[in-house]
């Protein structure tokens, strides 16, 4: 029996609503830490490093209370989706997966089969059980940590959702989007270039006028996946959360802002940015893994209120040398998108999509084919890190045979060593879209990237004479799996 039937919890059952319904879900599935006494100051990140650098996918959610200088029950929550299971159960797809690819595939059939939902605006929710306004505003009333060692400041948004509005249509963008806190009325949001949120701070800025936000730093962990996610512009975060869940998120209307703001969200701040108003930002332990980001004067947001539930949870994710708590959400959310755009480019028979914690996300993306004619594997490469999934601060786009597993490391390295020549399965992308988060970023903040093409070259492949693989046939594996049903083989 697996844990999860063991827990009560079957496959199909296993659908939470919110937060707090999430937290007890990963309890019966064995998989949430609760820790107490550990401060905000640096202690609670490393503290989630060490539980899940090494982990493989396993690691604990980590729910940190009795924080030093703060009252019992406010609440911090780290790593939520640092195992593959509670992907799954944040997704609401069935909680085993024989490999990684699996489970991207599962939801990119998901994403392909769902209508977008609207969320339902509603008077009232938990959301509103503690609002500050004006004077009483102290965004500091939390135990906002400092996530790591040599952070400058403590961060109030990391797995969070800044909301914002397209001047033009009026539609709503969640991003997430960092938070530094100047003081308690004041925090910061670095959105790079390029990004949705950005694009919507930059249109208000260019017509001189101010531009409104609603930050959740507490929510359901599919907002934040969903925020994270490189989702196509035209398509609303909140509609898609309602869409995965097959019914409308409850918002209320932000009082401030107007925007809808989950009613059973944690913690939601509004507030506004100005045009030329700029406080110095960074500099913060990003997710290349380096102390890599500028520090340089960015626009901050005046918050006008805060809402927050009774005993708040902010929700946690600081970034660092890889593997970190985001890497299996780099590697799903954003390999689904990238499966999306090669299939809506009409390439065909793409049979995995991975982008490996390692890297981590997009630096390192290998997608795995069923050849069909000479030049597929071209094809998929560019497509892979030109798409709006994959061409963030892409660096290696790696494409491999229907034989290889794109998301397991080792069988994508032997591909990488035995059907790659350097000569010929070599393309080169120059002046891409990067991210100053890259310690060898270019100037102008361009990068450079390498395509990879470690299939059978494709002539070798049709006439039949590349070697046979070592390997156990599939029959012969099946029978001894039968006859030494004792033997304690893993997984296949
Ligand atoms: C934990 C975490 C923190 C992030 N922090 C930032 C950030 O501070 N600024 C930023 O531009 N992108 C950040 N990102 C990446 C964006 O959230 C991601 O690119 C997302 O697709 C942006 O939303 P958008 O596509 O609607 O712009 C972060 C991602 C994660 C997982």
């Amino acid at each position: 029996m697996d844990d999860a039937r063991s827990a009560g919890l079957s496959n199909d059952q296993a659908s939470y609503r919110g937060l707090r319904h999430w937290i007890e879900k990963v309890d019966d599935l064995g998989e949430l830490l609760r820790v107490d006494n550990a401060s905000w100051d640096a202690e609670m990140g490393s503290i989630t490093q060490m539980m899940t650098e090494k982990s493989r996918g396993n690691a604990p959610a980590l729910l940190f209370d009795n924080v030093p200088g703060y009252p019992q029950g406010y609440r911090t929550l780290y790593g939520s989706l640092s195992s593959i299971k509670r992907v799954a159960l944040t997704l609401g797809l069935p909680l085993e997966h024989e490999r990684k690819a699996d489970i991207v595939q599962r939801y990119y059939d998901r994403m392909q089969n769902m209508e977008l939902i609207p969320p339902k605006i509603v008077d009232s929710g938990p959301v509103m059980e503690n609002i500050m306004t004006g004077d009483d505003v102290d965004v500091l009333k939390f135990p906002v940590p400092r996530h790591h060692e040599q952070d400058k400041a403590r961060y109030i948004g990391t797995a969070n959702c800044v909301i914002s509005q397209d001047p033009d249509d009026g539609s709503y963008n969640l991003g997430t989007y960092r938070n530094q806190v100047y003081d308690a009325k004041t925090i910061g949001c670095q959105i790079t270039e390029g990004k949705h949120g950005r694009i919507h701070r930059d249109k208000y800025f260019e017509r001189g006028e101010e531009c409104k936000f609603a930050i959740l730093v507490g929510m359901d962990p599919l907002l934040y996946m969903l925020s994270a996610s490189p989702l196509p512009e035209d398509v609303g975060e909140l509609d898609f959360a309602g869409g995965i869940r097959g019914e409308a998120i409850e918002c209320i209307k932000g009082p401030y802002t107007g925007f809808p703001i989950p009613a059973d969200a944690e913690i939601a701040i509004e507030g506004v940015a100005r045009p030329g108003k700029v406080k110095e930002e960074g500099p913060f332990g990003e997710w290349m893994g380096y102390y890599s980001d500028d520090s340089v004067p960015r626009p901050y947001v005046e918050i006008k209120n805060i809402l927050h539930r009774n005993d708040p949870i902010i929700t946690c994710a600081p970034q660092h040398k890889p593997v970190d708590e985001t890497g299996l959400l780099k590697g799903i959310a954003g390999s689904a998108e990238i499966w999306r755009s090669l299939e809506a480019c009409g390439l065909p028979d793409i049979l995995g999509v991975w982008n490996h914690e390692g890297g981590p996300a997009t630096r390192f993306t290998a997608i795995q084919i069923k050849q069909r004619y000479p030049g597929h594997a071209r094809n998929v490469l560019h497509v892979a890190s030109n798409c709006q999934g994959g061409a963030y601060a892409g660096k290696w786009t790696v494409v491999v045979d229907e034989d290889i597993d794109a998301s397991d490391l080792d069988q994508v390295l032997w591909a990488m060593s035995t059907r790659f020549d350097p000569d010929t399965d070599i393309d080169l992308i120059l002046k891409a879209w990067a991210s100053k988060r890259d310690p060898l970023y270019l100037p102008g903040n361009f990068n450079n990237r390498i395509l990879i093409d470690a299939c059978i070259p494709y002539d070798q492949l049709l006439k039949g004479v590349f070697p046979p693989v070592v390997d156990v046939s599939k029959e012969l594996r099946k029978q001894i799996r039968e006859k030494f049903s004792h033997l304690p083989f893993p997984r296949d």
